[in-house]
């Protein structure tokens, strides 16, 4: 049994966002924190606990003072956006060639529905966000599955399958790049790759990039239309990063002006953010009042939490192997060896009182697995790590 001193000794030094205060947390309204009653600790959903960044804060509060929620203008975020890919990625971004959409999700259908018909096989690389799947079989397209490889301690693009869908007929593949629930980071070589091998088979990329601004010091993320390929669409959105998802606002890029004018032409139901989702992403890409600043202090914390869990599980359950994230505050467990069957989130979460995202919700290749948030405190991660743990010591 592993001493309280020995575990936060693991936690080292604190981060300025370790003082977060679960019962605080629990006053917020979001799924993440209501979805459960109160004695189950959340560690599921795509949010973070951190607080929003002061320029965020202080642009909704500016909004809401001036009764501000009215439609929202079109033309301010993509000039805010190619800045933040100018300095963040050295990444030229025609501000025309960005179209606003309402989430990430929407900007990921719409692509496949512009770029493909009805029948058409699209691959993906599961285990990967559940709604994928799901997205492409409602649009009536195919979904082909190209699982993500893992070698040497890394999830990786299993190119070969993906070549043999698209020689298959397959006619887009659906990237996630960072991907979620590895974390993983495709190389700018990897990716160049795939760009090869999709304009050979005269196939089209949806490059789903909603973490990429997440990338942990250190790790070079590539944006996919950075290497130029015309048959594409990125998706980005302020919503992980600045953890505003509830906001509804994101952009969608096209390859080159034909593929953005096809995006442009649609629908204004099918396209429209929200008008305080489009100021708080433009005041977080802006990068204004310590917007970069902002978002480096995060990825700085969520790369000591990444260790931390690294270390904490180590000492805990030494038997899981947690996944080696290049990005995000998401980490994907093998909990196999724990012989929990294919849901151990479900005994973490009847045992222990903490609730993980299902390792199937990412596909069958998730069976065994689960993904832990680590978006929060190193105390509330602590605390996470913990109840997993005692899950285990009654398993019986
Ligand atoms: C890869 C990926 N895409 C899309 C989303 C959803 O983003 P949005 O709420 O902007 O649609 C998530 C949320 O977790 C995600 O991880």
């Amino acid at each position: 049994v592993q001493s309280p001193g020995r575990l936060q000794a693991i936690l080292g030094e604190p981060t300025p966002f370790d003082g977060l205060d679960a019962r605080q947390l629990r006053r917020r309204r979001s799924y993440k924190w209501s979805a459960y009653p109160p004695d189950v600790l959340p560690a599921f959903v795509a949010e973070m606990d951190l607080p929003l960044s002061p320029a965020v804060t202080a642009t909704l509060s500016a909004a809401v003072a001036a009764g501000d929620a009215g439609y929202a203008r079109e033309d301010l975020l993509p000039m805010a956006f190619a800045g933040f890919a100018r300095r963040r990625w050295s990444w030229e971004v025609d501000p025309d060639c960005a179209v606003l959409m309402p989430d990430t999700m929407s900007g990921v259908a719409r692509a496949i529905e512009i770029l493909t018909v009805s029948g058409d096989g699209v691959v993906f690389t599961p285990p990967v966000y559940g709604p994928f799947a799901r997205t492409i079989e409602r649009l009536g397209r195919k979904p082909i599955e190209a699982p993500m490889g893992y070698a040497a301690g890394r999830w990786q693009l299993d190119l070969e399958a993906i070549d043999a869908a698209l020689a298959a007929g397959a006619r887009a593949v659906l990237l996630c790049n960072p991907h979620n629930p590895t974390g993983a980071i495709p190389t700018a070589a990897e990716l160049q790759a795939l760009v090869d091998l999709a304009a050979h088979h005269g196939a089209w990329i949806v490059s789903d990039e909603v973490h990429g601004p997440l990338a942990l010091p250190g790790q070079q993320f590539t944006p996919l239309l950075k290497l130029g390929p015309s048959r594409a669409i990125t998706i980005f959105s302020a919503s992980k990063a600045w953890n505003v998802p509830g906001l509804k606002c994101a952009l969608a890029i096209g390859g080159d002006a034909a593929t953005s004018r096809a995006l442009n032409a649609l629908a204004n139901e099918l396209r429209h953010p929200s008008h305080l989702g489009v100021l708080a992403a433009t005041a977080a890409f802006d990068g204004v009042a310590g917007g970069d600043g902002w978002l480096d202090q995060v990825t700085r914390h969520l790369a000591v939490q990444h260790e931390r869990a690294r270390a904490l599980l180590g000492e805990l359950m030494p038997l899981i192997r947690p996944a080696r994230a290049d990005a995000g505050y998401l980490l994907w467990l093998d909990c196999r060896a724990l012989n929990l069957g294919d849901a151990p989130a479900t005994a973490f979460l009847e045992r222990g009182r903490v609730a993980l995202s299902p390792g199937l919700e990412f596909g069958t290749q998730g069976a065994g697995f689960a993904r832990l948030n680590l978006g929060t405190s190193g105390p509330l991660l602590l605390e996470a790590v913990s109840r997993m743990q005692a899950a285990l010591a009654t398993s019986g």
